[in-house]
């Protein structure tokens, strides 16, 4: 983890053009499936309602996790059909799924769905409306981290401030294999989380144009964890 301050290029804070995703960003993978694309746009809206809202979050991270286990290891294993028996592959070590409170754990339902097997950690972690600094205030995590692939999930990738402050914690407690799915993200948020982690998978349905000046995600979705429960 790198350990020095990030500073955002000056005139790239604020509403940055948008990004490739292929040639600006090697590691970030954007899922442009239309599936995912028209259940994001439902997101997106403002007049859908906090429960279609959890429902899609819900659906979108379930269809995601799908590619994002793709190069999950997986283990050899003898099974009795009932015609024979034979060698068939099953996920290998013990997978964590840890969604950044609020917001992840909308997230994190769908992913489970798909992956029941999954352990769940959870860091809680907000941002100060003024500074957008990263409080950190939960952390639940299993103590062999190390013991398989770990997937932090948050919706919202913004400044990047809750990203790194997540996986910081996440290396602390031992993570080895750790890779980040979110929904939206921006360019900032990007850089900021591959400076401080340069080889990290990061997995989104979007990379949108920028920030404005409260910080928030343009175009975006508005406040994720607000609009997931109802709060706004
Ligand atoms: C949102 C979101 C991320 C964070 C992203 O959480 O779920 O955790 O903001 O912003 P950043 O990249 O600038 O750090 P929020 O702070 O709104 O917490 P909440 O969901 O608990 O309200
Ligand atoms: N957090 C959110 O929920 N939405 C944003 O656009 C930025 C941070």
């Amino acid at each position: 983890m790198n350990g020095e301050a990030f500073h955002e290029p000056p005139g790239l804070c604020r509403l940055t053009a948008m990004a490739s995703a292929s040639n600006e960003f090697p590691t970030v993978r954007v899922f442009d499936h239309p599936l995912i694309q028209h259940k994001l746009t439902y997101l997106r809206d403002r007049a859908t309602s906090h429960r279609p809202f959890r429902a899609l979050l819900y659906q979108i991270a379930g269809l995601m996790v799908f590619e994002a286990t793709r190069s999950f290891p997986t283990t050899e294993v003898e099974v009795e059909t009932p015609i024979e028996r034979t060698r068939a592959r099953k996920l290998a070590g013990k997978i964590t799924v840890v969604p950044v409170l609020r917001a992840g754990l909308g997230m994190a339902e769908g992913i489970l769905e798909v992956m029941p097997e999954a352990r769940v950690g959870h860091l809680g972690i907000y941002r100060n409306e003024r500074t957008l600094e990263p409080i950190a205030y939960l952390k639940r995590l299993p103590r062999d981290l190390d013991a398989g692939p770990c997937l932090l999930v948050d919706p919202m990738l913004a400044t990047g401030g809750s990203a790194v402050a997540a996986l910081r914690m996440l290396r602390d407690a031992g993570a080895a294999d750790l890779r980040l799915m979110c929904l939206v993200a921006s360019p900032t948020g990007i850089r900021r989380v591959l400076f401080a982690e340069p080889n990290l998978t990061v997995y989104t349905a979007a990379i949108d144009r920028g920030l404005n000046e409260q910080g928030y995600i343009v175009p975006g979705l508005g406040d994720a964890g607000d609009r997931l429960y109802g709060t706004a």
